[in-house]
């Protein structure tokens, strides 16, 4: 079965770094607080810096880094809930940009699940023969869609693109996708229109969030998701050498860690300098290990991701 191999990884964050510090000049709040109940010590923000233009720096570097250029590609999917334009989709102006005229380009909307939700596609068009070169993008900048007059939301988000080129080969073990719906648990409504026929009650285009409820579901899927992929590859937890999850909040991730009887070495985290980076932050971490040499052939690695939908998603690879 020939279902993709991880051939090249990119990132990109952006310049601009707000420390804790920064945001305790705008909102009630202090560093202490924020590390002691998130992990997260700064985050990057985008200002002139769309979510397309971030995606097209990640994913130029996962094309050099695979050696690939970008009219082999036959498809881009990027994993975002947070594109400033509705459409064109951000596959299509990462499309322009680099030139990739033979690839089709989609949008998936699965939230902080968007890479896992991109990787599960890229692998089924790999694995039916439709596709050789599948470049998957996570990519948000939701410092945008948060209320910066709410302390409790606005302190956990971070910008920024990871990028993954999906060629031929055969790495992924195995991958799964969830959903429990729920309108009100994590939502980011639609600004209200000017439509004289529209009569939604008008809501607050910013992102809402039931943190606890958050918390305690994303702890109990990532364990239960981690044990099933690891199951469906045949290993046990124990045996991953890699677990890259989704960077909501290190008290999360230490807490799935210990159910999951994981020492916290084999976990890669980006959190403390980037803080949540929504659909981005899997492929970020995923870039920096391997762009500094940690991940090594053979390796066995767990990907996981929960988020606004709810949506869950995992996977198991080598290497
Ligand atoms: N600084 C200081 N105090 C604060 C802040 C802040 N930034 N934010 C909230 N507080 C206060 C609250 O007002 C509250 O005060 P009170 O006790 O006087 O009422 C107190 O701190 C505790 O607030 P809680 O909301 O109960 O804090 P909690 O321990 O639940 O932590 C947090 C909040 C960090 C948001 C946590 O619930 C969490 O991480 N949840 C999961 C979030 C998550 O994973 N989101 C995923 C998003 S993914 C996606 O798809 C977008």
């Amino acid at each position: 079965m020939k279902n993709g191999r991880i051939a090249g990884t990119g990132s990109y964050v952006p310049e601009t770094i707000w420390k804790n510090e920064d945001l305790e000049k705008m909102v009630e709040t202090s560093d202490a607080w924020i590390r002691e109940r998130t992990g997260i010590g700064a985050r990057h923000i985008a200002g002139e810096e769309t979510v397309a233009q971030m995606a097209v720096k990640a994913a130029r570097r996962a094309l050099e880094n695979a050696g690939i250029c970008s009219t082999e590609l036959d498809l881009i999917l990027v994993g975002t809930s947070s594109s400033e334009s509705i459409f064109p989709n951000t596959a299509c102006l990462v499309q322009d940009e680099i030139g990739a005229f033979r690839a089709a380009c989609l949008d998936v909307s699965a939230a902080c699940t968007g890479f896992l939700a991109v990787y599960e596609l890229g692998q089924l068009y790999i694995r039916s023969g439709k596709a050789k070169n599948v470049l998957l993008i996570g990519a948000d900048a939701l410092s945008r869609l948060v209320d910066w007059n709410d302390r409790s939301t606005c302190v956990l988000f971070g910008d920024g693109a990871g990028a993954v080129l999906l060629g031929e080969g055969d790495s992924l073990q195995s991958i799964h996708l969830t959903a429990k719906g729920d309108p009100q648990v994590l939502c980011i409504p639609q600004p209200p229109s000017n439509s004289p026929f529209d009569i939604l009650p008008p809501q607050q285009p910013f992102l809402q969030m039931n943190g606890k409820e958050v918390y305690k579901f994303a702890v109990s899927a990532f364990c239960s998701d981690v044990t099933e992929v690891c199951s469906q590859a045949g290993i046990q937890p124990q045996q991953l050498d890699w677990l890259i999850p989704h960077q909501a909040n290190l008290r999360i991730i230490e807490s799935a860690l210990h159910k999951l009887k994981l020492p916290s070495q084999r976990c890669l985290t980006g959190i403390q300098r980037l803080g949540n980076t929504s659909a981005a932050s899997i492929p970020i971490v995923l870039d920096e290990a391997n762009t500094k040499g940690l991940l090594h052939p053979g390796d066995w690695i767990a990907l996981s991701a929960f988020g606004a939908g709810l949506t869950t998603g995992a996977c198991v690879l080598r290497w």
